[in-house]
């Protein structure tokens, strides 16, 4: 008996440890939110994660817009050793889906129902060759104004501008008034992220499909085009002398601490805002950037799931992927990331009133059809002819080319 009962406690002390150190489940992710209000967010999965049993292991790749996390992601990917899932956008998604390098999720999807739920912009982007391959997490868009409800009234700002004229005249007064008038950091995907607002401002959806997403060379080339660099000179003038390399989370901040007036950036910003402490309505306000009401330019951030091998490691990507599209994880994250969710069935009722303008701009726009993907964000063309765009933009907004040289240069740029 004795004999038995030290055998047993041997046993245990032999096999405990190694039970411990055995690991949970876990799932490796890959991501760019690295500032506050992404961060904020990114904790809502985490925990969710955590309460299921899941462990987390983080990978986070600085760099509004994921370039560099895609740099990363192609290291990895070529050393063998994929993460389990890692954010990403449209055409990206499609590049990896083609390689052969993303995982089939499509009994998961049907056990969820999630072809009745997500929208069919996304879906487009989420499936491939008819296989669910990754899961939309949210869908921000890019033609949003943010500003600082004190520094606009100093400035003698009442009113909200509704036309570009407006805007532009707005933002001189908050320059007159010894206010930075826009927050800006200097990087080619802000500058795009800007371009997206501003072509829809100036050719309407129209215009904005014919040139960026048909690329048609009439509409590349085309008067409309010049005036839209031609406003980009006009925002060029509204920054500070600093601008250039500032992250934008940083830009954020100068909008929430009363430094600058106007932000236009994607509705990530509102998180950051949010993150600060700030009321929408109140602090701050949020609205389309001015010439774009009616129309959305959205980009979905998607968790692209990768080829994973081991029984473990495939139950883990699973159990993330059922996490990303639960209902209440949907309106939870969105609501502290600025952004919407990739349901149709999920209620605004936790969101403010940024949030449930966003929802009702969304559902108005693909109602109407002026609906598009965002160039800079990855849903317009796919990555090459992104960067080429980029490019452009950034010389002009630089002053390297002037408004006629940057048309050509556009036109150039859509043939490669
Ligand atoms: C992503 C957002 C992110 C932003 C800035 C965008 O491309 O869609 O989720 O917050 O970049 O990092």
């Amino acid at each position: 008996m004795k004999k038995t009962t030290l055998a047993l406690a041997l046993a245990a002390w032999v096999s405990l440890p190694a039970l411990a150190q055995q690991p949970a489940q876990q799932v490796e992710v890959l991501h760019w939110w690295t500032s506050g209000g992404e961060a904020a967010a990114l904790k809502v999965l985490k925990s969710n994660l955590e309460k299921d049993g899941i462990g987390w292991k983080d990978s986070p790749i600085a760099g509004g817009g994921g370039e560099q996390a895609m740099t990363a992601l192609r290291a990895r990917v070529s050393a063998g050793i994929p993460p389990t899932a890692v954010q990403m956008l449209g055409f990206d998604i499609q590049d990896w889906a083609k390689d052969g390098r993303l995982a089939n999720l499509n009994d998961l999807a049907a056990k969820e129902g999630w072809d009745a739920v997500v929208p069919a912009p996304l879906q487009r982007f989420s499936k491939h060759a008819g296989q669910w391959v990754a899961v939309p997490v949210n869908i921000h868009s890019t033609n949003w104004v943010w500003a600082n409800k004190e520094v606009l009234a100093k400035a003698g700002v009442t009113a909200e501008p509704k036309t570009w004229d407006e805007f532009i005249a707005a933002a001189e007064s908050v320059q007159k008034a010894g206010f930075i008038a826009l927050a800006h950091g200097g990087q080619p995907w802000q500058e795009a992220t800007i371009f997206d607002g501003v072509v829809l401002a100036t050719g309407g959806v129209d215009f904005y499909r014919k040139a960026f997403i048909e690329l048609d060379p009439a509409a590349l080339a085309s008067p409309t085009m010049e005036k839209v660099f031609h406003r980009m000179s006009q925002l060029r003038k509204l920054v500070d002398k600093d601008f250039s390399g500032r992250d934008w989370n940083v830009a954020s901040g100068m909008v929430i601490s009363g430094k600058a007036g106007f932000q236009i950036m994607g509705d990530w910003a509102k998180g950051e805002f949010l993150n600060a402490k700030k009321v929408p309505g109140k602090d701050f306000a949020c609205f389309r950037l001015p010439g774009t009401q009616g129309m959305v330019s959205f980009n979905s951030d998607q968790f692209a799931m990768f080829l994973v091998k081991g029984a473990d490691k495939v139950a883990a990507q699973q159990k993330l992927a059922a996490a990303i599209m639960d209902k209440g994880f949907q309106s939870a994250f969105n609501v502290v990331k600025g952004s919407v969710p990739a349901r149709t069935d999920v209620s605004d009722k936790d969101f403010d009133d940024c949030g449930k303008k966003g929802i009702k701009d969304l559902a108005e726009a693909a109602r109407k059809n002026t609906l598009v993907g965002s160039i800079a964000h990855g849903h317009a063309v796919p990555a090459s002819l992104k960067n080429a765009f980029y490019d452009v933009i950034t010389r002009h907004f630089n002053g390297q080319i002037d408004d006629k040289k940057a048309v050509a240069a556009m036109v150039a740029a859509a043939r490669q």
